[in-house]
């Protein structure tokens, strides 16, 4: 099962993946989380690249964010989801067509190609959306990055393209109030995620015997 949360910079995101994960292997499921840009090696390198240089160009960047995403689906998505561990992603493709497409400027168009071809079609069965005004959520931010660091009209256009986002497909997304408690945050997006892993299928009974 595959499951990614969005939104805007201070939602929380990495705090409630964290607990949802803790809740989850509790009762005994095989979890993984993960995170983009970052995960292993390569993608640390990357991850360096696009969050602590200066000004990048936007389609170099648009690349990068996209490299990234290739290795992580190869090498720790797919695998993953192959071995039905629950995975839970910070940020995936729905980032980039809203940072790099709805706020960057970048075609829309030409970002879902490239995110099809990056992913090789891997597209996550619920994604939740913790949302919140970037004024609130940039005064949560301890240390800022090179894309904490955009204008405020930046971080409208991603709440913004978030919301456009997941009003394209509100059977994948579930929409999240992350100025609630934490607590508050954490008992929704558990209830969604529960409610899809409740609809998994159970293996069929003769499975495997021929
Ligand atoms: P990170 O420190 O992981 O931030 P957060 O805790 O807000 O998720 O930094 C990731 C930054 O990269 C964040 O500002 C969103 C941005 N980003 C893109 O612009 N495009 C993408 O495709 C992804 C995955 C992230």
């Amino acid at each position: 099962m595959f499951i990614t949360f969005e939104g805007p910079e201070g939602g929380g995101k990495s705090t409630i993946i964290q607990r949802i994960g803790d809740r989850l292997r509790g009762e005994g499921r095989d979890v993984l989380v993960t995170r983009e840009p970052g995960s292993g090696t390569v993608g640390a390198k990357i991850r360096e690249i696009l969050l602590h240089s200066e000004a990048i160009d936007s389609r170099c960047e648009l690349f990068m964010f996209l490299a990234d995403r290739a290795n992580h689906v190869t090498t720790v998505l797919r695998p993953a989801l192959e071995a039905k561990k629950v995975v839970l992603c910070d940020r995936y493709s729905d980032s980039t067509v809203v940072y790099q497409a709805h706020a960057r400027g970048l075609d829309p168009i030409g970002v879902r190609e490239l995110n099809a071809y990056a992913t090789d079609g891997l597209t996550p069965t619920l994604t939740v959306l913790l949302d919140l005004d970037p004024e609130i959520g940039l005064k949560r931010l301890t240390t800022k990055d090179r894309l904490d660091d955009e204008p405020i009209m930046f971080h409208r256009r991603v709440r913004e393209g978030f919301l456009i986002e997941a009003k394209r497909d509100p059977n994948r997304w579930r929409i999240v109030d992350a100025t609630k408690t934490v607590d508050q945050v954490e008992f929704l997006c558990y209830a969604y995620i529960k409610e899809i892993l409740s609809h998994e299928q159970d293996p069929l009974p003769f499975e495997g015997l021929g």
